[in-house]
């Protein structure tokens, strides 16, 4: 096995190598997706969408991401782990931002946490990290404002808008954060940002120039056809497979065929004819 990555080891990655990121909120995910050596994990609060059924990321509290955050912790071995902070757990004060940062590395065994945000959330970057937790940014599409963004829309796409998130990148870099996730914003801006940004830049519907790249593992598996964004590309379509084997089971357990001799258990013939016989 690889050694444990470290926040360090993904600085360093910037301008040598593609990082990789995907979501998972449980142990068997978590193992998968740790095996096939992805360099961060996101404990993504699209848990709420993708396995809670919310219509939007607002709802899961930071109970809820710590028990899905142990989860995923107890089976990683090599990546980091990122616990991402809810929706307003950190948003009102800069004590419960870093108190709440706190719990996904003391109660989830996380490395790192997310939380989304530009120049608004810089007292709280900056009071976490000099907590000594490691901190990524996340600028763009910000789906936990999704009501004053008027919806899921591409960012940036004018001058000012764009020069707002190169702005707030650098600020974010400055505060301390060690990447930042950029969500649905054009191509052209991701580029300009991960030239000009010392620190790793996650593309997401950012376009091909990012430091990195992270989907959410339902996406990229075809778990959750809800709603598919244009970025999202499918790598297989699992919710067929498993439909077909749910099909299977029951039809095999309607027509007899399942359980056979080969799934049961017998007891010796001798210990069933002394049953038999009283
Ligand atoms: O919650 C999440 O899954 C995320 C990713 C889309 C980056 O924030």
């Amino acid at each position: 096995m690889d050694k444990p990555l470290t926040i360090p080891d993904i600085m360093a990655a910037k301008g040598q190598r593609k990082l990789t990121m995907l979501t998972a909120y449980d142990y068997p995910t978590a193992l998968l997706v740790d095996r096939c050596g992805i360099d961060m994990i996101l404990v993504g609060d699209s848990l709420a969408m993708v396995v809670l059924g919310h219509k939007d990321t607002l709802a899961v509290t930071m109970d809820q991401m710590i028990h899905h955050t142990k989860a995923v912790t107890s089976a990683v071995k090599r990546a980091v782990v990122i616990g991402d902070m809810p929706f307003m757990s950190y948003q009102a004060s800069v004590e419960q931002a870093v108190l709440n940062a706190g719990r996904f590395l003391k109660e989830g065994g996380a490395q790192a946490i997310k939380l989304e945000g530009g120049a608004q959330v810089i007292p709280q970057i900056k009071a976490i990290v000099n907590a000594g937790i490691p901190v990524q940014g996340h600028l763009g599409l910000t789906p936990q404002s999704v009501a004053q963004l008027g919806g899921f829309k591409v960012q940036g796409k004018s001058a000012e808008a764009a020069k707002r998130l190169v702005d707030d990148a650098y600020a974010l870099a400055e505060a301390g954060c060690f990447s930042i996730v950029l969500e649905a914003i054009p191509m052209e801006i991701a580029e300009i940002i991960t030239e000009k940004c010392p620190v790793p830049t996650i593309g997401i519907g950012a376009g091909k120039h990012c430091d990195g790249q992270v989907l959410v593992f339902h996406d990229l598996v075809g778990l959750f056809d809800k709603f598919v964004p244009k970025f999202v590309k499918r790598y297989a379509n699992i919710s067929k497979e498993i439909e077909s084997a749910i099909k299977n089971f029951k039809q095999e357990v309607e027509n007899g065929e399942f359980p056979s001799e080969k799934h049961s258990f017998t007891i010796p013939k001798q210990e069933l004819e002394k049953l038999k016989n009283g």
